[in-house]
């Protein structure tokens, strides 16, 4: 384990010792999710030697214990993007974090943009892949051989069988689920429509940013993976509107009690 990422682990071990199961980050339209859970403890980000404080509108910094029926997850209320200036190595901090506090499992979550013919703006898309070859690979630099091996395998980056729930109790609670490959661009200007064109030529059905390289940390340590975007808007030169992040937080406050309740039941079926 990395020092740094150890003095944060110890930190935070010396608040609680909680150890979480699953740990989710909420993206935008999940903000008040941890108003569902019953919280043992919160840690803000900014108590956390070196943790990197998300600086994006909408994203509060903590991290929240507790458990959802038994149960126990850790939320990441607020992230941080490659947008805000952070090295991918300060972006994917917090999943090494969590995973050093015992998290098994990693649940994404975001808003996105949307580029196929089955979205609609609030439509919910399980994500089955990613293509990361827009943003610099988390992994580069020297290697920790005690957290993970050089060159990780990225053959089923999104857990199947987690799929197979999240589908499952989509199914139950009468809650469409559309799905997806996700590309991450590294923003903070939305995309042109011709670069949505080259999006949709490499198979690319989501384009937004942040996940991917959260999601390569995660399986180089271990972690299953499991994520679903809510897509905000249709993407540039496909929407018949010029894009805003105003139309990203209002679909995201549209969506929230359907997109809550299908993580939150999806977690407790893990
Ligand atoms: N592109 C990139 N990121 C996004 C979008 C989009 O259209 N919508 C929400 N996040």
């Amino acid at each position: 384990m990395k020092d740094n990422i150890k003095a944060m682990r110890d930190y935070v071990r010396g608040i609680t010792d909680f150890v979480p199961e699953v740990a989710l980050t909420l993206g935008s339209g999940l903000g008040s999710f941890a108003e569902n859970i019953t919280v043992s403890c919160e840690v803000p980000y900014s108590d956390i030697p070196g943790f990197p404080v998300s600086t994006a509108p909408g994203h509060a910094g903590k991290l929240v214990f507790g458990y959802l029926g038994k149960t126990p997850i850790v939320c990441l209320n607020g992230r941080v993007h490659l947008y805000e200036g952070y090295a991918p190595e300060q972006v994917v901090t917090p999943v090494r974090l969590v995973q050093a506090l015992g998290a098994k499992i990693l649940f994404l979550t975001n808003a996105a943009g949307g580029l196929k013919k089955s979205y609609t703006p609030g439509t919910l898309a399980l994500i089955t892949d990613q293509i990361s070859s827009f943003v610099p690979n988390p992994l580069i630099g020297p290697n920790d051989d005690d957290e993970g091996v050089r060159f990780p395998d990225m053959t089923c980056v999104y857990d199947l069988a987690l799929r197979d729930i999240v589908k499952q109790t989509a199914k139950e609670l009468d809650i469409d689920l559309d799905e997806g490959v996700y590309v991450q661009l590294t923003g903070p200007s939305f995309e042109t429509p011709a670069e949505i064109r080259m999006v949709a030529a490499l198979g690319g059905d989501i384009v937004g940013m942040s996940t991917v390289v959260e999601a390569i940390t995660a399986r180089h340590c271990g972690m299953r993976v499991v994520g679903i975007s809510l897509i905000s808007n249709l993407a540039a030169g496909i929407s018949k509107t010029l894009l805003s992040s105003e139309e990203v937080n209002e679909a995201g406050a549209a969506a929230a009690p359907r997109f809550t309740k299908l993580v939150a039941q999806a977690i407790q079926r893990f």
